[in-house]
């Protein structure tokens, strides 16, 4: 079995510091660096654009994970890729050619997730299975860091888990889960199946992030 994925989101870093702050969670352990990208439409606040995908991507030392929350994915995919995402998730809610967006991120050399909020079934997705490299679960309203984890979303990431299966696909496409990932919640979606794990609060917000990393591997 493959390691489990730890992504720290940089939602939860101190943004006069992201420089040190990309150095800080890479020495402790992490993974990918989780980039959240928001419009002011699709979700009610605004982030990070283009530029700054390409000033993180130069220094950065690990793969860049980037969840863009914005109402027009299917135009901005290819630019975020070219900006620097390693990994780029576009959400299922805002694209009208799901299929076709998967195919550009792909063709442009980088792996294609898509996201789902917590009240988007996995149906929503079930013609994507064979093309989709991660599905990311939302376990919060996508928006803000620091919101109180919705259980219901897990027996998504079962679901999710059973359909990769019946289409051959277990151990090639993972399972994200994103928002409100700690110490208490992380066994809940390690057991139904979640292959990588963002945690924003969790690791940022510890005074010793190794081991918070740590904790959430165990
Ligand atoms: C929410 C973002 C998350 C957020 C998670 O819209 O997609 O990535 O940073 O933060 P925590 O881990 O604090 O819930
Ligand atoms: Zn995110």
């Amino acid at each position: 079995m493959k390691n489990i994925i730890v992504s720290p989101s940089l939602l939860a870093a101190d943004p006069m510091r992201f420089g040190q702050e990309l150095a800080s969670v890479e020495a402790a352990g992490a993974d990918w660096h989780h980039v959240d990208v928001m419009d002011g439409h699709f979700v009610p606040n605004l982030t990070y654009g283009i530029p700054f995908v390409e000033a993180l991507k130069k220094n950065s030392k690990i793969p860049l994970d980037v969840h863009i929350m914005i109402t027009n994915p299917d135009q901005m995919a290819g630019d975020y890729v070219s900006a620097g995402a390693d990994i780029l998730v576009f959400h299922i809610e805002a694209s009208t050619h799901p299929h076709r967006t998967i195919q550009k991120i792909k063709s442009s050399g980088a792996k294609a997730g898509i996201a789902l909020n917590p009240g988007t079934p996995s149906s929503a997705v079930s013609q994507l299975i064979a093309d989709a490299d991660l599905f990311l679960v939302m376990t919060v309203n996508p928006g803000f860091g620091g919101q109180k984890f919705i259980h219901t979303a897990v027996d998504k990431i079962s679901e999710l888990k059973a359909m990769i299966a019946k289409a051959g696909r277990t151990g090639e496409v993972d399972i994200e889960v994103d928002g409100g990932v700690n110490n208490e919640t992380v066994g809940k979606v390690r057991a139904a199946g979640a292959t990588a794990l963002v945690a924003g609060t969790y690791v940022y917000g510890a005074k010793d992030r190794a081991a918070a990393i740590a904790s959430l591997r165990r």
